[in-house]
């Protein structure tokens, strides 16, 4: 079989969004321990202003989300059949668009029960799971030279920076 080949700008905003989600997935946790906490909580306390770290990383994701979002509805319309791909982008979604309505003092002065805050929570729980299901379909389906592919820095000829907007702009044409 041929090893699979991802396209490069897949692979850049895939990456990203993957380095970045399981920071803001830990950042959070720590957010939770520090000020929540009310279905338990970490058994040591890390000191920081864990809020605003966590802010920070979200600050950093959401842009690179939002560009893998609209690769994914447009030049990676195709890989959206698996069901595994689709379900990781919704609670990407759910979890970026929860976060961007959030308040950065309401856990601070105690408020837990809006609404947002509540969405914000359920996408945590629900963005884990995604990804486990995301990375099992995957390596159901190619196993690890599948998996390797999106981590590859390998760079085939017509697939380099300067075609990522003749890709997209194709991408576009076809739907039409
Ligand atoms: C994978 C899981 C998570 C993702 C992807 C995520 C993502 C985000 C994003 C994108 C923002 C908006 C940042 C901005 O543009 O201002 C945000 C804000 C926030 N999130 Fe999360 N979050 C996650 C989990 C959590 C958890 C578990 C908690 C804690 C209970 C939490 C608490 C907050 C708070 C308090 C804010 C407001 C921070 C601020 O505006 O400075 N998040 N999150
Ligand atoms: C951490 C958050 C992750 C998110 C939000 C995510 C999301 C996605 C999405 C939305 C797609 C489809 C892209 C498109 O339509 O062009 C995709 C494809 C893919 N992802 Fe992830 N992913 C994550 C982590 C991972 C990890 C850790 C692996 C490694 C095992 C992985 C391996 C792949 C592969 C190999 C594909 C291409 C699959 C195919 O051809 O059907 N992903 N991912």
């Amino acid at each position: 079989m041929p090893r699979p080949y991802q396209p490069s700008l897949l692979r850049l905003l895939h990456g990203a969004t993957a380095l970045l989600v399981p920071l803001a997935w830990i950042t959070g946790l720590f957010v939770y321990s520090a000020h929540d906490g009310r279905s338990g909580r970490l058994p040591f306390t890390l000191g920081g202003e864990w809020i605003d770290i966590h802010g920070t990383v979200g600050v950093l994701l959401w842009p690179v989300a939002l560009l893998f979002g609209l690769y994914a509805l447009t030049a990676g319309r195709a890989r959206l059949r698996q069901p595994g791909n689709v379900i990781a982008l919704l609670a990407l979604g759910l979890a970026i668009g929860s976060g961007k309505l959030m308040d950065e003092d309401w856990l601070r002065d105690g408020q837990f029960d809006h609404l947002v805050y509540g969405v914000h929570l359920l996408a945590w729980l629900l963005i884990a799971l995604a990804i486990a299901m995301h990375v099992s379909s995957v390596l159901r389906r190619g196993g690890l030279p599948l998996a390797g592919s999106m981590a590859s820095l390998q760079l085939r000829s017509g697939d380099l920076p300067g075609n990522w907007f003749d890709q997209i702009r194709r991408s576009l044409k076809v739907g039409r």
